[in-house]
């Protein structure tokens, strides 16, 4: 099962396909649909391999390959902290929940702990790219990559910048001092990896939000990343209605630079993404969490840069900070992908951000008259997504191809196609999966008639697991 390169609202459910990968290469060579247990040695034969070469690996009724699960938007030193002083909302959530716990990862030992047991846990939810938030602390957040890079997940890496705004304990000295041990960052991270169009992990520059940044720390990441294109992007924008506030006030429109793409006069009332896009930091890749109370202008500014948008549903009903709107997003092309935001979000598995990222569509479609019980089978192309329920299409999209697109990792992984790299999760629906929540009739007929799990009976049990799935249904990542 796998989305399929631009088309947001169909995927391909293909069973008993044939999907041949290179041992050498891992990349994906061919795949044949429809091919009965029989005819199976007589397609090898016609794509010339024989017995000897091949290592079959031949799945179980009730079985199915998906794309690895992308999680564009996570920290890693707040898995801890999941499900505790979920009563605040962000400001106060910051403060008395998460950075007291982050601040802890200055124990190298303690942060090796951690994030190992955090990294498998993420990787066993089915998250074969993962977008890593780690602490302010260079040699913690090292170790995090170090470890990263050892499981062989894919990801990308960052050490949070953060010179004000944040407790006395919790806060770098200097704007300079936070410039310098980013570039240690990415230099130890590439020493593990190698060139960014191969390596597994690579370094993220991470501006935790434009409060935590004066503008000195915003110019100096700007400079850096404008040296160097290649260098991704990471931070939160427009969370939280305080949040929203206290940015604005920290940057009026007169102490912000020209933006360098900038046309016409300097506008007179800053937006949150104008404060970033003056200091350089949104372009094709960066990757912009949150997005709940965007204004139109920022909409434009962010497609017009080709910035991608996480989605973290979970944590935006968690922290009461509100529902994106993803599909106006969708609809003015922009790139989006989904987002645990753990310990913001309470799981770090993908599949509720799936739920969530359904549910959230649901509840901005029913705050829309207009569209109210309108399209109850939207799923045409030419339907718009704007205030209306995301299709199972679409939500498979965002947790896989969606999240390859906004990591600009769309040529290499995603969706399961001829000439990307097989990063895949072997996905259970049986009864031995041992979750009685996917028990059902339908479910139940499919795999009671063994050998006839069609087009239908397969798109049911992507359904089933999508909404009632969960770890124990990931046999293989
Ligand atoms: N904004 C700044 N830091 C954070 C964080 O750790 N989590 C979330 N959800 N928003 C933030
Ligand atoms: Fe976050």
């Amino acid at each position: 099962v796998t989305p399929t390169t631009g088309s947001l609202s169909t995927y391909l459910a293909l069973p008993k396909a044939v999907l041949c990968v290179s041992h050498d290469s891992g990349i994906i060579q061919w795949i044949e649909e429809d091919v009965p247990s029989s005819l199976l040695q007589d397609v090898l034969a016609k794509h010339g391999i024989t017995g000897e070469d091949v290592s079959l690996v031949e799945l179980e009724t009730g079985e199915f390959l998906i794309p690895g699960f992308i999680d564009t938007h996570t920290h890693a030193p707040q898995v801890p902290n999941i499900g505790s002083g979920q009563e605040h909302e962000l400001l106060d959530w910051l403060a008395k929940v998460t950075f007291p716990t982050e601040a802890k990862f200055e124990d190298v030992t303690f942060a090796r702990k951690a994030y190992t047991s955090a990294v498998r846990r993420i990787i066993d939810n089915g998250t074969t790219t993962c977008c890593y938030y780690g602490t302010l602390h260079l040699e913690g957040t090292k170790v995090l990559a170090d470890i990263v890079h050892d499981f062989g997940q894919r990801a990308f890496v960052g050490k949070c910048n953060m010179n004000r705004h944040s407790p006395d304990y919790y806060v770098e000295p200097s704007a300079e001092e936070s410039v310098a041990r980013t570039r240690a960052m990415i230099a130890h991270i590439r020493s593990l990896s190698g060139s960014p169009s191969h390596a597994l992990v690579q370094p993220v520059v991470t501006p935790r939000f434009a409060i935590s940044c004066t503008p000195e720390l915003l110019v100096q990441l700007g400079d850096l990343v404008a040296a160097d294109p290649t260098l991704a992007i990471q931070t939160h924008i427009s969370e939280n209605a305080a949040e929203i506030v206290f940015t604005k006030s920290l940057f009026p429109p007169d102490i912000l630079p020209t933006p360098p793409l900038h046309q016409g006069p300097k506008p007179t009332e800053t937006t949150y993404a104008g404060v970033y896009d003056a200091y350089g930091l949104i372009r094709s890749n960066t990757i912009l969490a949150h997005a709940v109370h965007l204004e139109d202008s920022e909409v434009k500014l962010i497609k017009e840069r080709n910035a991608g948008i996480s989605h973290c549903p979970t944590s935006n009903f968690n922290l009461r900070s509100g529902c994106a709107k993803v599909g106006a997003f969708l609809d003015a092309g922009i790139k989006v992908g989904l987002g645990t935001d753990v310990s913001g979000g309470f799981s770090p598995s993908i599949l509720t951000a799936v739920q969530h990222a359904s549910i959230a569509s649901k509840v901005v479609a029913l705050s829309a008259p207009e569209h109210k019980h309108t399209h109850p089978h939207a799923a045409a192309t030419s339907i718009p997504f704007a205030n209306r329920h995301l299709p199972i299409a679409t939500l498979l999209y965002l947790a896989t191809l969606g999240g390859a697109e906004v990591c600009n990792l769309e040529k290499r992984v995603g969706s399961l196609e001829v000439g990307k790299e097989f990063d895949a999760l072997v996905v259970s629906v049986r009864e031995d999966a041992g979750n009685p929540n996917l028990w059902g009739l339908d479910l139940d007929q499919a795999l009671g008639r063994t050998s006839e799990v069609g087009k239908e009976e397969l798109q049911a049990m992507l359904e089933r697991f999508l909404f009632c799935g969960d770890d124990r249904n990931i046999r293989r990542v």
